[in-house]
C-alpha cells in the first residue's frame, strides 16, 4: 500500500477538517464525491496518513490527534465521535502564534517546546503542513526551518510569505525539497469565485471598474483576523489572486469583515463587481457564498499532499510552481484557474517538471 506521511503545525479546524476528510475517505474507499482528483499520481486520498502534529493549546497537546481535533475552540463540523490515531499533538514552539484575541480563550500549554526537527525526523514525515494563524510570520518560518533542516517537503497553508519568496523558494531549491503555498485557495471559496466572475467579465469583454470581497465568520481564524495588524499579508494575498485576472488595475477591496461567533465555522462571503459592457453600458453583479470553511480548504489540501509527495518521489525540490498556482491565493505565479488545472495535471503526469 502506497503511504504518504503528513505532520500537522496547528491542529485547529483545518487540520480538524482535513483528518476527518481523510479518514471519510479512506472509510469509504468507492466515494468519489467531493474530490477533485481521485487519483493523482498513482495516489488515492486514503494513502494520506498522519505521523506527527503539533501545537500550543493546553487542551490539544499531548492528547491523541484524532481526540484533539474536537477540542474547544475548534468548531468545524463533525463527522465522528471517536477517532483514536494512535499520534500524541506535541507542544511547538508558541512565538507569535496567538494574537490577542485568541489569547483571551485559548489556554497555553504549559510543557516546554519540543524539538520539532527530531519530532519530524523520528515519526518519518514526509510533509509538513503549516496551519498556524494568520499574523504568525515567526511561528510559521520556525515550521519551514524545520522542514528544511529534517528534509521534510512543507506546505504553506496560510498568508506569510515562503513558497513566494525568492529566498526562501532558493533554499528549498538548494536543499532539494519541495514547497508549495501560500495561503490555501479553497475548493468552492470565495478567492476562487471571485476570481472566476472577474475573468468572465473580462473574458467576454466587459470592464471592470471596481469590485470587493467582504467575508464574516465565526471561527477562531475570524476572531484572530479581527486584529487588524496580523491581515497585511491576508488582504495582499486575497487582493492579488483576483487582481491577476484583469490586465489593467481595478479598484478592490478584499478582506475579512467582522467575527460573528454563532456562524462558527460557517463563512459568509459578500462578491460585488461592477463594470460596464456593449456600448458602456452598466453592468453589477452581487453574490453571497456561504460555505464551511475548513473542509472547504480541505478538498484542495488533498490534492497539494499528492504533488509534495510525488516531488519527493521525483527527487524535485523547490516550489511546484503549477501544483502552488491552482492551490493557493498567493502562488509564486499567478494564474487563471484553468490554466493553473492543466499545469498541474501536466506535472502529476511528468510532462511538466514542476
Ligand atoms: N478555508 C480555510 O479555512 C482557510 C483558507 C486559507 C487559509 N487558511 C489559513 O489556515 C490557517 C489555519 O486555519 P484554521 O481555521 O485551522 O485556524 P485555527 O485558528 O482553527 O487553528 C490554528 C491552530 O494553530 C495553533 N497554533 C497557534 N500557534 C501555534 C504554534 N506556534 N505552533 C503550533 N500551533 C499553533 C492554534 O492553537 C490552533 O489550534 C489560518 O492561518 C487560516 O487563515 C484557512
Amino acid at each position: 500500500m502506497p503511504e504518504i506521511r503528513v505532520a500537522l503545525a496547528g491542529v485547529g479546524n483545518c487540520a480538524s477538517a482535513l483528518v476527518q476528510g481523510v479518514q471519510f475517505y479512506k472509510s469509504h474507499p468507492d466515494e468519489d464525491i467531493g474530490l477533485a482528483h481521485p487519483q493523482l499520481g498513482g495516489y488515492r486520498v486514503s494513502d494520506i496518513k498522519f505521523v506527527a502534529a503539533f501545537d500550543v493549546n493546553k487542551r490539544k497537546v499531548g492528547k491523541d490527534l484524532g481526540q484533539a481535533i474536537f477540542e474547544s475552540p475548534n468548531n468545524t463540523i463533525k463527522l465522528y465521535d471517536q477517532l483514536e490515531l494512535g499520534v500524541k499533538v506535541k507542544r511547538g514552539p508558541t512565538l507569535d502564534g496567538l494574537g490577542k484575541y485568541p489569547r483571551q480563550v485559548i489556554e497555553e500549554s504549559a510543557e516546554g517546546p519540543t524539538d520539532i526537527v527530531n519530532e519530524l525526523r523520528e515519526s518519518g514525515a514526509q510533509v509538513l503542513i503549516n496551519y498556524v494563524p494568520v499574523g504568525s510570520a515567526q511561528a510559521a518560518k520556525a515550521y519551514a526551518q524545520a522542514a528544511l533542516e529534517a528534509g521534510v517537503g512543507f506546505i504553506n497553508a496560510m498568508p506569510v510569505f515562503i513558497a513566494s519568496d525568492q529566498t526562501w523558494a532558493k533554499e528549498f531549491e538548494r536543499r532539494q525539497i519541495p514547497i508549495a503555498g501560500d495561503d490555501i485557495m479553497s475548493q468552492i471559496g470565495a478567492t476562487v469565485v471571485h476570481k472566476t466572475l472577474v475573468k468572465l467579465m473580462s473574458d467576454r469583454g466587459a470592464r471592470v471598474d471596481e469590485t470587493y470581497q467582504l467575508n464574516v465568520g465565526g471561527d477562531m481564524d475570524f476572531m484572530n483576523m479581527l486584529e487588524e495588524e496580523r491581515l497585511r499579508d491576508k488582504r495582499e494575498s486575497k487582493t492579488s489572486a483576483v487582481r491577476a485576472m484583469t490586465n489593467y488595475p481595478v479598484p478592490t477591496r478584499i478582506g475579512p469583515s467582522d467575527y460573528i461567533p454563532f456562524l462558527e465555522n460557517e463563512k459568509v462571503a459578500y462578491i460585488w463587481a461592477k463594470g460596464r459592457y456593449f456600448a458602456g453600458a452598466p453592468v453589477t453583479i452581487e453574490l453571497k457564498l456561504s460555505v464551511i470553511d475548513s473542509p472547504d480548504s480541505g478538498g484542495v489540501m488533498v490534492d497539494v499532499i499528492r504533488g509534495i509527495k510525488v516531488a519527493l518521489d521525483r527527487k524535485i525540490g523547490g516550489p511546484l510552481l503549477s501544483v502552488s498556482a491552482y492551490s493557493f491565493k498567493h502562488p509564486p505565479e499567478q494564474m487563471p484557474y484553468k490554466e493553473a488545472e492543466e499545469r498541474m495535471l501536466a506535472f502529476f503526469d511528468g510532462k511538466l517538471p514542476r
